[in-house]
């Protein structure tokens, strides 16, 4: 069977989808490139702004206008979206043929399996007025129970667990995720992730060590650890549950735990940070991704500083910078203790860069609110924020709570306006790196019409492979490698062509940097590496 596989949404979303990969490939599943040729056909969906769910229903609408032409497709939706809307979907979509949530994917093949054996079944009976069969596996509130034995029997571990560490299954080969925690416990008012990832579980720093090992073999040179609030990372040890004499994953200790130093007999996640650093040594680049701006211990700082690997790099959101607007979002913490939070960041570690998001037109946000939040873009060293629009979450406690009483067009002039502040601080953050020589992951390859310096700027420069831009520039053969440096700043280096742009794909090599822009820096290999 022919399958073709779109994924929307977040890192969390890449990498469930890189496992469903894994998984079908091996059942004997044949991924294709684009829709036109696929027998089965899924959307990996995200849910956490009406846009995003926007995006792929539009899809959706054009598979069943080929359905509805006769094509005998299956159309499976997964992900975020078909857990938050559920069964509610397949009434208005009724193109659609399996549901399948986050904490259910390792049942995806048996769920494919199913519609298509019934649909064998029921074109064999002849018998077209048999409703057409369909398969859900969503989690429900399941997950939001879920007691330390049920997080032990989560069948999602073992979809972890059974990863391909073929560097093909992945989009670029020397980079790759690694889940160290399901779900979130936060609940920020405005966030549909709790509802559709679940509980916060933890899984078991064996299997996560283990499996940064094997991808480090199979030519991994950057692993990102990903978590919605990664630095919450906790696992108890000596407990007595164990899936077939293994260690379990467990439920997370809630946020209280985090007032006092871990017991003994835990890992924290310095520890976590320390054990994976210490087991890979071929991995040049450790990063983590999303860092809740409380609860971020000194001694995850320490190890940052010691352990040469790490990334000095945090995407630690702020959301506002305003006390009433964190107040209403639950965020649990003030603009105050969020900047303590930065300055013992670059206390510990001078060098580090720092990214974030931001929400505009929370409900109730005033002008002097959002005046708040520029006043922070402005204070602090951010390289970046991505930056959205509040969009009401069905299920979520603000959409109950408060009316989305920010107009549209205030939302987007605010959106604008902190651009443009960011833009600003992202130029200071940039220039203050000229002069200086960094080490690159190179991952892309783009031509440019001109001058580094004059073009930079304005190009979209898309990290992850592909990007390529300017007819002008490869008309006039300007090539530049373009790549990360541990502090995920961007940087382009001028090449004499293509190829050798190209060939420097995969590889870490030292740049002298010599002109910078707001979200990119420019500057020439050093010789002689
Ligand atoms: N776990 C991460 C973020 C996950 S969602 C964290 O806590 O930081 C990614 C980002 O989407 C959030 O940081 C937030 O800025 C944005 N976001 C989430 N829900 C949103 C909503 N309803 N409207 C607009 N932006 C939202
Ligand atoms: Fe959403 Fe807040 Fe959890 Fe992040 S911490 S995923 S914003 S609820
Ligand atoms: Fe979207 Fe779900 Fe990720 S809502 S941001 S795909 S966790």
């Amino acid at each position: 069977m022919r399958v073709y596989l779109e994924t929307f949404g977040c890192q969390m979303n890449e990498l469930d989808s890189e496992l469903v990969r894994g998984q079908l490939s091996a059942l004997g599943y044949r991924f294709v490139e684009t829709d036109a040729d696929a027998q089965v056909v899924l959307y990996n969906t995200c849910s956490v702004r009406e846009l995003a769910e926007q995006k792929a229903l539009s899809r959706v609408g054009t598979v069943g206008v080929r359905k509805r032409a006769g094509e005998d497709l299956i159309l499976g939706v997964l992900g975020c979206m078909a857990e938050r809307d559920g069964v509610d979907l397949l009434r208005r979509h009724p193109q659609v043929d399996l549901l399948c949530g986050p904490s259910d994917l390792d049942r995806l093949p048996q769920l494919i399996d199913n519609v298509r054996r019934a649909r064998a079944a029921s074109q064999a009976d002849e018998a077209p007025a048999a409703p057409r069969p369909r398969a859900v596996a969503l989690a429900g509130n399941r997950s939001r129970r879920s007691s330390t034995l049920a997080a032990a029997e989560d069948g999602l571990e073992s979809l972890d667990l059974s990863r391909a560490f073929d560097p093909s299954a992945r989009e670029t080969p020397w980079s790759a995720y690694v889940r160290i925690t399901r779900g979130c416990n936060k609940f920020c008012t405005y966030c549909v992730v709790p509802h559709t990832r679940g509980a916060e579980v933890h899984r078991p720093p064996e299997h996560i060590v283990d499996e940064c090992r094997r991808l480090a073999d199979s030519g991994a040179l950057e692993i990102t650890l990903l978590g919605q609030t990664v630095n919450h990372y906790r696992y108890t040890h000596g407990t007595a549950v164990t899936v077939d004499g293994r260690a379990a994953p467990q439920v997370g200790p809630g946020l209280r735990a985090f007032r006092e130093a871990p017991a003994p007999g835990t890992t924290s996640f310095a520890d976590l940070l320390f054990r994976i650093h210490e087991a890979v040594p071929s991995v040049a680049r450790l990063r983590f991704v999303t860092s809740y701006p409380r609860d971020f211990g000194a001694d995850v700082l320490q190890v940052m500083r010691d352990c040469p690997r790490i990334c000095r790099y945090l995407h630690a959101p702020a959301q506002s910078g305003s006390d009433a607007v964190l107040a209403r979002m639950n965020r649990g913490y003030t603009v105050g203790e969020y900047e303590e939070f930065v300055a013992r960041v670059f206390d510990h570690l001078p060098d580090a860069t720092l990214a974030g998001d931001l929400i505009v037109g929370f409900p109730g946000e005033t002008d002097a609110d959002f005046e708040a939040t520029c006043g922070l873009v402005r204070r602090l060293p951010f390289k970046n924020n991505f930056i959205f629009k509040y969009s009401p979450r069905p299920g979520t406690v603000a959409i109950d709570r408060f009316a989305d009483d920010v107009p549209d067009e205030v939302k987007r002039w605010r959106n604008n306006a902190l651009l443009a502040v960011q833009s600003e601080t992202s130029a200071r953050v940039h220039a203050a790196w000229v002069g200086r020589t960094v080490d690159v992951l190179f991952d892309g390859a783009r031509a440019h019409a001109a001058a580094p310096a004059r073009t930079a700027g304005a190009v979209a420069v898309r990290v992850g492979g592909r990007e390529v831009d300017g007819p002008e520039g490869r008309a006039a053969g300007r090539w530049q490698a373009v790549g990360r440096t541990m502090g995920d700043l961007i940087v382009a280096a001028d090449m004499a062509d293509e190829a050798a742009a190209n060939e420097l794909r995969g590889s870490v090599r030292r740049v002298r940097v010599d002109a910078s822009r707001p979200l990119l820096l420019a500057g020439k290999l050093v010789p002689g590496q």
